[in-house]
């Protein structure tokens, strides 16, 4: 199963994926990396394990909808049968999910629908939750709204702050994000309404 993984920031979830698929029984290979940043270290990862890349800057295009049909486009290069938003920090359009709806699959560091948004980790720790954890789940029109795949908890301490607890959650979400793409690529997705499994049977 091709893979292109979205991203804006370090990466170190496409670094376990690389890590992963490195074993031909995963049954996943990241074949693309595809970012709205020139800077994002991930970009530099993928270079290091020679996946290839491509930038799509919102900057470029005239407007929302012109960089929206862009990335499908440039992501469209890679044949994917999945794409992963690991940290891509943009909100992808009716465009996009006309052509990727339905094979785009996002990981929170939250466990959605609590502290959805862009500072889910930071939103967990204002609120006083002594548990919070990670999701992963299809992209839908709205903001971290998709049908849930999977999720894994881990515990807030109390000295914690936002960096330390992210750092624990990305942690979990990692092994989890590797573990779903793994399992999605060797056995498929069933979606009913907003039930989802691993797992033909569809
Ligand atoms: C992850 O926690 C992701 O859920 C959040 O941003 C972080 C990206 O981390 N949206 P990385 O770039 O994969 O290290």
């Amino acid at each position: 199963t091709r893979v292109v993984v979205l991203l804006s920031g370090t990466g170190s979830n496409l670094a376990a994926l690389l890590a992963a698929h490195a074993d031909p029984a995963y049954g996943a290979r990241v074949v693309g990396v595809v970012s709205d940043k020139p800077d994002a270290g991930g970009l530099v990862l993928a270079r290091e394990a020679g996946v290839a890349t491509v930038v799509v800057r919102p900057g470029d295009f005239d407007d929302r909808a012109a960089w929206d049909a862009a990335l499908a486009e440039a992501v469209g290069v890679f044949r994917p049968s999945l794409v992963v938003s690991a940290g891509f920090m943009r909100l992808l359009g009716a465009p996009f999910l006309a052509r990727w709806g339905g094979r785009v699959i996002n990981t929170h560091p939250a466990l959605l629908p609590s502290f959805p948004g862009a500072h889910g980790v930071r939103d967990a720790l204002a609120h006083g939750v002594k548990v919070t954890g990670c999701t992963v789940h299809l992209i839908d029109a709205g903001v971290d709204t998709g049908p849930i795949i999977a999720q894994r908890a881990v515990e807030v301490r109390d000295d914690d702050d936002e960096a330390r607890l992210h750092e624990r959650i990305k942690t979990v979400e990692r092994e989890l994000l590797v573990d779903v793409v793994g399992r999605v690529a060797r056995e498929g997705l069933s979606v009913d309404g907003r039930r989802v499994r691993i797992g033909s049977g569809g």
